[in-house]
């Protein structure tokens, strides 16, 4: 027991302050505001000055989400881990969107990686899951002490299929990275569609990075139409091929509409999602397939002003 109380006591997130994403995912955002007994300040983890300017002396973490939930930012890893590294704090990084086979943090100086194994780890939305892995033995001991205390313990059933899951992993991000790329073309050149974020388009703020850190750029992408909010939520129920639901990392793909689904948590905070905004998961279908679902969707909106 005085082992565990001395676990206890150098746990780095029980109290402090946490620099979070200003786009972290809605699940995230609501845990840190409305559990957590901490101070938090939410930025842009790409503007290094605005990183600066939300530090404080007692600043335990920075929580990293890249590419982020769902605006697709990207933000410098080895960067920022060594930015916090030289104040005495630790850098946790949410890899979920990206997968070990796309980018691996650990190596670029995080401290902690955390996964929702519910998306492309599983990759076949049948298991709800998570883990944190890191790479320094009294770090692993505090996530320990959480997890017995807390009873974050996964059903061996759920182990199992997650475990199936990781076997295919490359050949399934191969597929969907692929996929994106050609969804992603379609979009660029659709005139319905206001702006594309994708990590892949040389024109995203954060391509330069997601190239060095990333192995290809991931199957999110996330765009806006012409027409708003009613328009965003037309399209997203026009799709057949494209499953309108909240989760992503599947072999289907997934259309949502964030605003009013994964990221309702915060509306209102500065949070808030831009309500014309449309994500897609993009699965491992046929891609000719996936690329004339979405047209026959965009093609049914109204033409664009001009
Ligand atoms: C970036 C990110 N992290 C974590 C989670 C949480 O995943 P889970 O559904 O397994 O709780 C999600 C869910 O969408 C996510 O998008």
């Amino acid at each position: 027991m005085a082992a565990e109380d001395a676990v206890a006591r150098s746990l780095p997130l029980r109290s402090g302050h946490l620099v979070i994403p200003h786009d972290a995912y809605g699940g995230t955002y609501r845990l840190v505001a409305k559990l957590l007994d901490v101070e938090f300040t939410a930025v842009d983890l790409s503007d290094r000055a605005a990183l600066e300017a939300a530090w404080r002396p007692e600043t335990a973490a920075v929580w990293v989400e890249t590419p982020t939930n769902p605006l697709l930012g990207i933000v410098d890893i080895a960067a920022v881990a060594a930015f916090a590294h030289a104040r005495g704090a630790v850098c946790v990084v949410d890899n979920t969107f990206a997968t070990p086979w796309l980018q691996r943090p650990l190596g670029l100086g995080a401290d902690v990686v955390v996964h929702s194994a519910s998306k492309y780890l599983g990759g076949h939305s049948d298991v709800v899951g998570g883990f944190a892995a890191c790479n320094d033995p009294a770090l692993a001991d505090t996530l320990g002490l959480v997890q017995r205390a807390a009873g974050a313990v996964p059903g061996p059933f759920d182990c199992f299929l997650v475990l199936r899951g990781v076997k295919t992993l490359s050949v399934r991000m191969a597929r969907h990275c692929a996929n994106a790329a050609a969804v992603v073309e379609l979009l660029c050149a659709h005139p319905a569609v206001a702006g594309v974020r994708y990590p892949g388009l040389a024109s995203h703020p954060g391509h330069d990075v997601a190239t060095r850190q990333m192995r290809d750029y991931g199957a999110m992408v996330a765009f806006t139409v012409h027409g708003g909010e009613e328009a965003a939520l037309a399209l997203a129920g026009r799709t057949r091929l494209f499953t309108l639901a909240e989760s992503l990392g599947g072999v289907e793909s997934l259309v949502g509409h964030p605003a009013r689904m994964s990221h309702a948590a915060v509306v209102g905070s500065p949070l808030e999602v831009d309500p014309a905004l449309i994500r897609l998961s993009v699965g491992i279908e046929d891609p000719a397939d996936l690329v004339a679902d979405l047209r026959q969707a965009l093609d049914s909106l109204a033409p664009s002003p001009g």
